[in-house]
């Protein structure tokens, strides 16, 4: 039986063409790299923060193609063809924040800031599904990210907040107002 050794998969080279924060990129990556590394490394992408490296933090956490991912649990060669989005994309100037980023600085949300990018892109997707939640749902749809400074509730406030503003539809609704 052969086996292939890492220096050989660190060989393989491949181009990619995804669509980051808007702005169509191309770059030939190793097989071998994460989409955390690579947003990080090759994009100067560095809201993208690497906690435990291995799926548990969530601190790496992107919007692939809307929907938040682990990034160090892809793969870069995986992006190919698709969207990423990064806290990044949010707003262009810092004295003038997205929405979300305002309830979260309002609210009192982030500490150290670690989880924060993450926890903003969750909100965002939640905020996109039209639904209000309970905080009992918030907490549970934020649940996949740590966070070891806050207790949460000034989290859970933030995307309350942020869903506010937004105008998601009243408890228990989703998009359809059902
Ligand atoms: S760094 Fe990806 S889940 Fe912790
Ligand atoms: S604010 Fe520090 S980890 Fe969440």
């Amino acid at each position: 039986m052969t086996t292939s050794t890492t220096a050989e998969y660190g060989t393989d080279r491949r181009t990619v063409t995804v669509r980051v924060n808007g702005r169509d990129v191309a770059r030939e990556v190793s097989t071998r790299t994460t989409l955390a590394d690579f947003l990080r490394d090759d994009l100067d992408l560095v809201s993208v923060h690497l906690g435990c490296e291995h799926g548990v933090c969530g601190c790496c956490t992107v919007l692939f193609d809307g929907r938040s991912v682990r990034s160090c649990l892809m793969l870069a060669v995986q992006s190919d063809g698709h969207t990423v989005e990064t806290v990044e994309s949010l707003s262009a100037d810092p004295a003038e924040l997205h929405p979300i980023q305002e309830s979260f600085a309002e609210e009192h949300g982030l500490q150290c800031g670690f989880c924060t990018p993450a926890m903003v892109l969750r909100t965002k997707e939640i905020v996109e599904t039209g639904r209000q939640l309970t905080d009992a749902e918030v907490r549970h749809e934020i649940s996949g990210i740590l966070c070891r400074c806050t207790g949460y509730q000034n989290i859970v406030n933030a995307v309350q907040s942020a869903c506010a503003k937004l105008r998601c539809g009243g408890p228990g609704t989703d998009e359809r107002g059902e």
